[in-house]
C-alpha cells in the first residue's frame, strides 16, 4: 500500500520558530531517566496545590444538575456577574456583565480568540520582546499577521516605547510581566492609557495572568483603571496554583469582547460549568483589595522564595531584575546565556535560556521559582 502519510502542515505553522527548548528538555529527560536528582526551574507552573476549597467548590459544583450541559462560550451570567462584583472590590472598575465580560479557557484561549477576532493577514501586531510567545505566535503568527518588536530593556525599567506600536492592528503588554518580572509605574498605565485613547485603529490588549502574584505592599492596577478603550485578560493559573483548571475571563470594550465571543462560538464551547462556578466562589473571597486568605499564604510563600533568590544571586555578582511580583527571576549572565544554560543543566539545574522569549531575552536566563524553598536553596549552591 502506498504511504499517504505525506500531508504537510498548513504553511502558517511554517512562520512559528523552531522549538528551542527541545534539545533542552531532551537533554533533562535523559537526566531524570538515569537518575539524577533535577530540579527545575524552567517551567511557570506552580509547585503548590490549589486553596483547598477551591478544589472542594469544583468536586461540589461538577455534581450540579446542569453541570454536564454545553456551557455558553460567553460564560454564565451568573458567574459574569460575580466577576463583575470581584472587579469593582479588587479594582474599583464597574463592568456591565452582560457585554463586558467574557469567560475564557485560560489567558492563553482568550489571547488566540482575541488575535482570530481582530487581526488580519498581513495587520501588525505589535508585541514585547522579551515576552511571553503566545503573542507573536499563537496570535500574530497563527493569524498570518507580522510582528513589531517593542524592545524591553533594563534601562527602561522594562517598559515598551509606545511609539514603536504607531499603526499597529493590536499592541499586547503584560505587567506584572513574564519573563522579566518587571511592574509597571503609573506614568506608563497613563502614557498607555493615552494611546488607547488617541490611537482608535489599535486594539490594546494587558494581559494580567500575575495581578494577584504581588509581594509586600504592592497592588496590581488594571489598565481598565485608566481607560475603557481596551481589553484585559485575567487568569485563575497562577494566583490560585490552578494551571490545569484552565480558567479565567476577559474584561474590556463590549464590541471587543463581543469579537471574542464570536470567535469563541465556533471553536469551543465555553469553559465547563462546574469550573466557572468554583471561579465565582474563588473570586467571592476577595474583600476589596484583600485576597482570601489561602492567597494570602501563597503569596508569602512565592515572596520568600523571591527575596532569598534575588539575594544569592545578587550575592553571586550577578544583575538580577528585582521585583515586588510574579515568580519569576531574570538574570543577567553575559553577551550569550547559552553557557551558563548548559553549565546549569550539568548541575541538574533547569533555567529557562531568556531568547526563548525573543530576542532582546539573549544573555539573561529566566528562573521561575515553582520549587519548595530548600530545592531552590539547593539549586542556589550547585550554582556557585
Ligand atoms: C504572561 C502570561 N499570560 C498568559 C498566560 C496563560 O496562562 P493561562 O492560559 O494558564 O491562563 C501565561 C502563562 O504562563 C503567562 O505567563
Amino acid at each position: 500500500m502506498k504511504n499517504r502519510n505525506t500531508l504537510s502542515h498548513a504553511s502558517r505553522l511554517s512562520s512559528l520558530p523552531p522549538y528551542l527548548f527541545a534539545d533542552l528538555e531532551r537533554k533533562t529527560s535523559e537526566r531524570i531517566a538515569a537518575g539524577r536528582d533535577v530540579i527545575n526551574l524552567g517551567i511557570g507552573d506552580p509547585d503548590l496545590p490549589p486553596p483547598e476549597n477551591f478544589t472542594r467548590a469544583v468536586q461540589k459544583h461538577a455534581a450540579d444538575a446542569d453541570a454536564h450541559f454545553y456551557p455558553t462560550s460567553r460564560g454564565d451570567p451568573e458567574v459574569r456577574r460575580a466577576i463583575a462584583k470581584f472587579f469593582a472590590g479588587r479594582f474599583n472598575v464597574e463592568l456591565d456583565p452582560d457585554t463586558q465580560i467574557c469567560v475564557v479557557l485560560g489567558g492563553k484561549e482568550g489571547l488566540s480568540s482575541l488575535g482570530r477576532a481582530y487581526v488580519n493577514p498581513g495587520d501588525v501586531v505589535a508585541v514585547p520582546s522579551p515576552a511571553y510567545p503566545v503573542y507573536a505566535q499563537g496570535i500574530a503568527a497563527l493569524c498570518d499577521a507580522r510582528t513589531r518588536i517593542m524592545p524591553l530593556k533594563k534601562d527602561n525599567g522594562f517598559l515598551p516605547d509606545l511609539a514603536v506600536a504607531e499603526g499597529a492592528r493590536a499592541l499586547f503588554v503584560n505587567y506584572p510581566n513574564n519573563p522579566t518580572g518587571a511592574i509597571a509605574p503609573e506614568s506608563f498605565w497613563k502614557r498607555l492609557a493615552d494611546f488607547a485613547d488617541t490611537h482608535p485603529e489599535t486594539l490594546v490588549c494587558h494581559d494580567h495572568a500575575y495581578s494577584e502574584m504581588t509581594f509586600g505592599d504592592y497592588v496590581a492596577p488594571s489598565f481598565l483603571q485608566y481607560t475603557s478603550n481596551c481589553v484585559e485578560m485575567h487568569s485563575l493559573s497562577k494566583v490560585f496554583n490552578a494551571t490545569g483548571f484552565r480558567i479565567g475571563f476577559a474584561v474590556g470594550r463590549a464590541d471587543i469582547i463581543s469579537g471574542m465571543v464570536r470567535v469563541k462560538t465556533q471553536m469551543d464551547s465555553g469553559a465547563p460549568l462546574f469550573i466557572q462556578r468554583a471561579m465565582a466562589d474563588g473570586l467571592a473571597g476577595y474583600r476589596g483589595t484583600q485576597p482570601p486568605p489561602k492567597v494570602i499564604e501563597i503569596r508569602r510563600i512565592y515572596g520568600e522564595r523571591r527575596a532569598f533568590t534575588e539575594k544569592k544571586l545578587a550575592g553571586m555578582g550577578l544583575d538580577v531584575a528585582k521585583s515586588a511580583a510574579t515568580f519569576y527571576v531574570w538574570v543577567r549572565v553575559g553577551e550569550d546565556e547559552m553557557p551558563f544554560v548548559e553549565r546549569a543543566l550539568e548541575r541538574d539545574v533547569v533555567v529557562t535560556p531568556g531568547r526563548g522569549f525573543g530576542e532582546e531575552g539573549r544573555g539573561y536566563i529566566r528562573l521561575a521559582l515553582t520549587q519548595p524553598l530548600a530545592r531552590i536553596e539547593e539549586a542556589m549552591q550547585r550554582l556557585v
